[in-house]
């Protein structure tokens, strides 16, 4: 099945168009990328799938149902996303977990102790994180969390929108390691953007390449060990990343 399907998605702020028709698949277990420039539209094609953008024209599938101009419960369930920056993402008077229960209450879920600690320890925290606040987790430990709240719902999906840059390089490994056992784990589909070639071919079966707000090529992670861009800005994308 196919998880996410865009056919011809414009979306805009205020009427101004800053994604202009993106098209591509992403197959179920199928880990995806977007790549390109500073405002190219990478986190907008991300929003308008979790259904964060207000403005938006084409088709948005997720898992055969198209998404529509309401908000839809059913979809949040499956399709969660997670944002680059921790600190900001994470309410800063709220308990860990406060946090991780919040989905659960919303969605009317019990065994919620349960769920919470599994959860955690899913990602790699013991239950002593449990009744903390963000400002007494490190960077990478916001993460986690940001993670975790993520995968509260057991969703199918997940949309990254660069998950490590906001972490120190050591970190960022653990994260992405984390994230691709997690992958493994729950049989989940991901959507990233990252700035980081590299990081790209770590994580992602094929990639693609967004300038001004276009689609310009879908390439495998393969192209980006033998250099297989065909668009002349993937090419510079990828020369200026010493490919
Ligand atoms: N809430 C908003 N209101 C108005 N314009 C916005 C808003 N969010 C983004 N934009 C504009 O939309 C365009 C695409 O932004 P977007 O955040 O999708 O880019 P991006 O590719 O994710 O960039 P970056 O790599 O810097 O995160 C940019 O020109 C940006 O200024
Ligand atoms: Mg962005």
């Amino acid at each position: 099945m196919t998880a996410i399907s865009l056919q011809n998605l414009d979306v805009s702020y205020d009427g101004n168009r800053v994604v202009k028709g993106a098209t591509f698949d992403v197959a179920e277990g199928e880990s995806f990328a977007l790549v390109g420039e500073s405002g190219s539209g990478k986190s907008t094609v991300l929003k308008a799938i979790a259904g964060l953008a207000p403005e938006w024209a084409g088709t948005i599938e997720v898992l055969g149902k198209p998404r529509s101009h309401r908000p839809d419960r059913a979809l949040a369930r499956q399709c969660q996303m997670v944002f680059q920056d921790p600190y900001g993402s994470l309410h800063p008077r709220k308990t860990v977990d406060s946090v991780l229960s919040e989905a659960l209450k919303i969605h009317g879920l019990g065994n919620r102790d349960e769920r919470v600690e599994q959860v955690l320890t899913d990602v790699g925290l013991d239950r002593r994180f449990r009744f903390r606040y963000p400002h007494q987790l490190s960077g990478g430990q916001r993460q986690r969390v940001a993670i975790a709240r993520a995968l509260m719902l057991e969703p199918k999906v997940m949309l990254l929108d660069e998950p490590t840059s906001a972490l120190d390089v050591s970190v960022q490994a653990e994260i992405l390691n984390l994230l691709k056992r997690l992958r493994a784990e729950h049989n989940l589909t991901y959507l990233m953007v990252s700035h980081d070639l590299p990081v790209v071919g770590f994580m992602c079966d094929r990639m693609a390449v967004m300038t001004k707000g276009e689609i310009v090529e879908i390439a495998p992670g393969t192209a980006l060990h033998d250099g297989a861009f065909t668009h002349p800005y993937a090419r510079a994308l990828y020369a200026a990343s010493g490919g």
